[in-house]
């Protein structure tokens, strides 16, 4: 069991009959996916509602039953991946451009478990290039009001085209190097018009457990 399949595990531990469950989008949550799958197949009972087109695909795969966002309420167990975590269990999220839904989800989630290798942690975040949905129309104008933030910035691709999220949006990726106060500058960019959200989640996540190669977990305090 590698890192992500070891944090992956840990987190599918909480998952209960009954309940309603946020399935994350990356290779980390597609693990908590296939062992929630595991579980469905061996008679667990749960309602999910995934964070991507992808995450839904994979997860009827595995024979999981889900449902739009607004045919259920309150999320019991959200469980995502996260491109960087820092000690106060703030997080960069976005790497597969699907922060804005997971964003959404997180936030109507009682419980949000945050899964990665332990690579994923950081003493402070900005190092990962900052993921930011925006509009279409006008997206050079906010990547310039973006920049005036302190951060150089470049326009997602996908092969040679610009990539184009679930919401239809495009991602800017914002290089900062280092983000000191991770709460002001997410309001900071969500005040630039034509910015939808940005991968900043702060203070949003409940759990973070991190894990090891050697198949072990840990717990961030
Ligand atoms: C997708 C995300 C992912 O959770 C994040 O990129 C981590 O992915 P992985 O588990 O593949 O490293 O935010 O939008």
């Amino acid at each position: 069991m590698n890192a992500k399949q070891a944090a992956a595990f840990k987190a599918v531990e909480y998952v209960k009959n009954g309940m309603i469950i946020g399935l994350g989008t990356g290779s980390t949550a597609y693990w908590a996916i296939q062992y929630i799958g595991e579980k469905v197949k061996n008679g667990l009972q749960i309602t999910a509602v995934a964070t991507s087109a992808e995450t839904e695909r994979i997860a009827r795969e595995c024979g999981i039953h889900v449902v739009p966002l607004d045919e259920v309420g309150d999320i019991d167990i959200d469980i995502d991946g996260a491109d960087e975590i820092d000690g106060e269990k703030n997080l960069i999220k976005g790497g597969g451009g699907a922060l804005l839904r997971e964003k959404i989800v997180a936030s109507v989630s009682k419980e949000f478990i945050v899964i990665a290798g332990k690579n994923k942690k950081v003493s402070s975040l900005g190092k990962f290039p900052l993921p930011v949905e925006v509009l279409t129309f006008g997206w050079q104008h906010t990547a310039r009001q973006i920049e005036a933030l302190g951060c150089q910035t470049s326009i997602r691709k996908k092969g040679a085209d610009i990539f184009v999220t679930d919401n239809g949006n495009y991602i800017i990726d914002c290089h900062f190097d280092k983000i000191e106060h991770p709460g002001v500058l997410e309001q900071k960019i969500n005040n630039i018009p034509g910015v939808v959200d940005n991968g900043l989640f702060v203070k949003m996540a409940t759990r973070v457990i991190l894990g090891d190669d050697d198949g072990t977990t840990e717990e961030l305090g």
